[in-house]
């Protein structure tokens, strides 16, 4: 009985050690063999993986496919090959010489150029992690797209998601033919926008530049209007628009200088302006806070042109030489006026608004326009992201870059020159500011104008008492020292450019 018992007991025993140990895989075999096992463990321990594991979908298996032609040769996926990339590694730098001994930068200088690194200073690990670097599509990676943007990019960008994840962190240079395979809209909206900026600055450039060169021919006409004694000040501009222009130069230069500090970050003139704005951040937060009120700014401005527009006699209010709306004599008068510059003819006489008046206007116009949109998507890429796809920040980007290099070389170059560095205008021209004019000079150049006042008996209407001397000097001080500024901005900007160049190379 005895024997039976014991043998009854060890038969339990066993059975039971078999099953306790049989139910369980051999730990250690799985953890010393498989890399993508620890990797898991890793990020069971930072509480990364349960909220977002998502298991990938294969269509073809990395896996030999046996054709059903059984005498033909066996044909390998096209995705097995890409086991062995970098890309999909646990550590991507497996076996790489000399690895430990140098820097990130040093083998990926590309991958150095992103604006994280240029403006925030942030590091490669802070957004790659710790060794092992996986490479970016190794499934288990922190930087796999899948979960990228809850491991990775939310850990500085609260309420990041996918699409915002899909923001081209290592852009590639937007000039490139090989952009245009790799991110096509890219590629072409940069160059679509840098068409528009040469186009503009090719036809207002050489036209500024000759036209200041044919002010110094003799003009026999000036100089007797010159020793006229008999002075009139005509109003040009009514206070509001006097305001409206004091407002938009002032936001307008503003918005020039932070735009600059952040674009030019990384070099020493960036670090120099970021300082006079009180660091990166504040420069960024007047940027922001400045843009939204320029466009406030534009919607009382259309209220404005509302409230102005005569609405019973709407075609004709509409398109009289009052508006500024463009009108067919424009081109008619912009031909003359670009024979007269190069010798062929006589100077067109202009009206109330001229033809690059009011091409500066509808320049502002639709600078602020495209500069509001890409500036309200880009003021937070997180909540834009949630209604586009976030590689679109990248070209939105793009756009408000060239578009705002544009606004600033056209009213830093052309609209200074024409306002105030013309020979008959030289060094200031007060009229914006006064909102006055001179009847004399008025006659030079607007003679349309004041022949037709003349004629429809308003002129008299128009006759105002000049400014107190102390204004002009208040004006004329404070109007040098916004050119003198802008000049600043416009000359280091171009001297900068290069090294802005070379960074993002
Ligand atoms: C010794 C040179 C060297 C150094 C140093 C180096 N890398 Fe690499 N890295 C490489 C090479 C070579 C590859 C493989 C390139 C490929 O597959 O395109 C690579 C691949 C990668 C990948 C995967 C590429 C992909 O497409 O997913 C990442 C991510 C990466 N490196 C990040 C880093 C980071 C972060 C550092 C600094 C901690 C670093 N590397 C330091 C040479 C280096
Ligand atoms: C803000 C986060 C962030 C920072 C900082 C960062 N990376 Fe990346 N990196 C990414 C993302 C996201 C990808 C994946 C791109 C993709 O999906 O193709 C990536 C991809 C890469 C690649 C693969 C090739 C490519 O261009 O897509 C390399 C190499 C790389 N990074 C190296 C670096 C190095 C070197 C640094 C430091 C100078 C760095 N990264 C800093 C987010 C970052
Ligand atoms: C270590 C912190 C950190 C991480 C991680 C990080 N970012 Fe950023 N990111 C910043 C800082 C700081 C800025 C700069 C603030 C600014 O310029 O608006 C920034 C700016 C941005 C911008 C705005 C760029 C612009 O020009 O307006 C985008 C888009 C962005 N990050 C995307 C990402 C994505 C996508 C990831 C994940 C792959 C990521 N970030 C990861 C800190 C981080």
């Amino acid at each position: 009985m005895m024997g039976v018992s014991i043998k009854y007991k060890s038969v339990v025993t066993g059975f039971v050690l078999l099953i306790l140990f049989a139910s369980y895989p051999s730990q250690a075999h799985k953890d010393v063999t498989s890399e993508i096992y620890r990797y898991q463990q890793q990020e069971v321990i930072n509480r990364q993986s349960a909220a977002h594991e998502v298991k990938p979908i294969i269509s073809h298996p990395p896996t030999a496919r046996v054709p059903i032609d059984r005498n033909k040769l066996i044909e390998i996926s096209h995705r097995a090959d890409k086991i062995q990339h970098r890309r999909y590694m646990t550590d991507s730098h497996l076996e790489l010489r000399f690895y430990q001994f140098r820097s990130c930068i040093d083998c990926h200088p590309r991958q150095a150029n992103n604006l994280h690194r240029v403006r925030s200073k942030i590091t490669c690990r802070q957004c790659h992690g710790e060794e092992p670097i996986a490479g970016t599509r190794h499934y288990y990676s922190s930087m796999h797209p899948i979960r990228r943007f809850a491991v990775v990019c939310a850990k500085c960008h609260k309420g990041a998601n996918a699409s915002f994840a899909a923001y081209v962190v290592h852009e590639p240079n937007p000039a490139l033919k090989t952009t245009q395979k790799n991110f096509p809209l890219l590629f072409y909206v940069f160059w679509a926008m840098a068409a528009i900026a040469t186009g503009t600055f090719a036809i207002f450039l050489p036209h500024t530049i000759l036209w200041g060169i044919r002010e110094f021919w003799p003009n026999k006409k000036i100089i007797k209007n010159e020793t006229c004694t008999k002075r009139k000040q005509i109003k040009r501009f009514t206070a509001s628009q006097r305001v409206f222009h004091l407002v938009l130069m002032l936001s307008f230069v503003t918005q020039a200088g932070t735009g600059l500090s952040r674009m030019y970050a990384g070099t020493d003139w960036g670090y120099f302006l970021i300082f006079l704005f009180g660091g990166y951040t504040r420069a960024l937060f007047i940027h922001k806070i400045v843009g939204i009120f320029m466009l406030a700014a534009l919607a009382f401005h259309l209220v404005y042109i509302l409230k102005k527009v005569n609405l019973k006699n709407l075609p004709n209010s509409l398109y009289g030489p009052d508006s500024l709306l463009p009108r067919i004599e424009d081109a008619s008068q912009a031909v003359r006026h670009a024979a007269w510059i190069v010798g062929l003819g006589k100077c067109p006489k202009f009206d109330r608004w001229t033809y690059w008046e009011k091409f500066d206007y509808w320049a502002v116009f639709w600078g602020i326009n495209i500069l509001g949109i890409t500036g309200l998507i880009l003021y937070s890429p997180v909540f834009s992201s949630r209604f586009i796809p976030g590689w679109t920040i990248n070209v939105f980007l793009w756009i408000h870059r060239i578009e705002a290099v544009l606004a600033m070389g056209h009213v830093f170059i052309i609209h200074f020159f024409i306002g105030h560095l013309r020979r008959h205008h030289f060094p200031m021209d007060l009229t914006m500011f006064e909102g006055s004019i001179d009847i004399q000079k008025l006659q030079h150049e607007r003679s349309s104008w004041v022949d037709r006042l003349e004629a429809n008996g308003m002129l008299p209407g128009l006759i105002v008492k000049r400014t107190s001397v102390f204004w002009r000097r208040f004006y004329y001080l404070f109007g040098s020292i916004v050119l003198v500024l802008c000049l600043y901005l416009l000359i280091n900007g171009i001297l900068n450019a290069e090294e802005l160049i070379r960074i993002f190379k």
